[in-house]
């Protein structure tokens, strides 16, 4: 049994029959970086749950860069990690740098984010939520909220990412079906606060101050609370005069949301790092791994938001 980093979790691995696997292991995390308060979530999750596991954690923050991912990456794998976490930013480009884990004999567990790759097998699974699914859950929710009818502004994440591509995919899905819904404007902020207030501004100034306006979809809370705030300013009541709808159900949306300015979040987990451990180990012990682990979360409305906001923010 190798043990490291902590010589007291090998003796409780070999006293109380613990995997051996998931107390040895040196594992490398490649995070985007901290655009949103999901996402710093996320990042303390991953690390609490491997400190708690006497796994070693590598970690890496690319700073919004895909040539940072890669770079930390080819670092992770000349260090002989026993196995990488990769929240990929966008979705294309990581074949090469994949393949040269799969070589190393590397597992990727891609957290929260997919890739397109052409060859599957080059990463060991996904630990994330069906971003479509969020994007439908969402356009449901307004056309019964607005009875099929609204014109509407919609902030999308990030270029690139699968979060947005997806998101703004299951959304138009919806909107398909409803003649009188309209997305006027669709825009990236980039999954930041300040790139949701900028985006809405232009929005509302080139929508004749959002009077025409029916709600806005965002494709994170931060988003979200970025116009609630362009909202505010602009002279309109958000939540009321514009209806906003976003996912994440992060504490500060709750908070918004409780005090009547915004209308529903859908739950995205931050905590993604048990399940993809346990990915690592179940492989390393041989044992098959499904591709996609989904991880589900529900859609909330203003009667719970003071009780999630109080029971989220402790
Ligand atoms: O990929 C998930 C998205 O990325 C979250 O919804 C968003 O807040 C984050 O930045």
């Amino acid at each position: 049994m190798r043990c490291k980093p902590s010589i007291l979790a090998c003796l409780l691995a070999a006293t109380f029959g613990l995997s051996a696997t998931a107390q040895a292991m040196t594992v490398g995390f490649s995070q985007i970086g901290s655009e949103s308060g999901w996402r710093t979530s996320e990042t303390e999750s991953i690390k609490a749950e491997a400190q708690q596991r006497g796994i070693e954690l590598k970690f890496s923050d690319a700073q919004q860069k895909q040539e940072n991912q890669i770079k930390a990456l080819r670092s992770f794998i000349a260090q002989g990690v026993d196995a990488i976490l990769l929240a990929p930013v966008v979705e294309t480009g990581w074949d090469q740098v994949l393949k040269e884990a799969k070589d190393a004999g590397i597992p990727v567990v891609l957290v929260d984010r997919g890739v397109k790759v052409k060859d599957e097998s080059l990463y060991l699974t996904k630990v994330a939520s069906d971003f479509v699914e969020e994007g439908r859950l969402a356009g449901s929710w307004l056309a019964a909220e607005t009875s099929g009818k609204c014109d509407l502004v919609e902030l999308q994440g990030t270029v690139g990412s699968s979060a947005a591509i997806d998101r703004k995919t299951g959304f138009g899905q919806v909107m398909d079906l409803f003649p009188r819904m309209h997305i006027l404007r669709s825009q990236s902020g980039d999954f930041t606060r300040a790139g949701g207030k900028m985006v809405m501004e232009s929005f509302l100034k080139a929508e004749n101050g959002g009077k025409g306006l029916c709600a806005v979809y965002a494709h994170n809370d931060d988003m979200a609370l970025g116009a609630i705030q362009a909202i505010k300013e602009a002279g309109l009541k958000p939540g009321k005069d514009l209806k906003v709808i976003s996912i994440d159900a992060v504490p500060d949306i709750f908070k918004a949301m409780a005090e009547g300015e915004t209308n529903a979040t859908i739950e995205l987990s931050p905590n993604l790092g048990g399940p993809a451990f346990d990915a690592i180990d179940a492989a390393k012990a041989g044992k098959e791994v499904p591709k996609w682990i989904k991880v589900q979360g529900p859609l909330y409305l203003p009667d719970t938001a003071a009780a999630e906001y109080q029971r989220r923010s402790k």
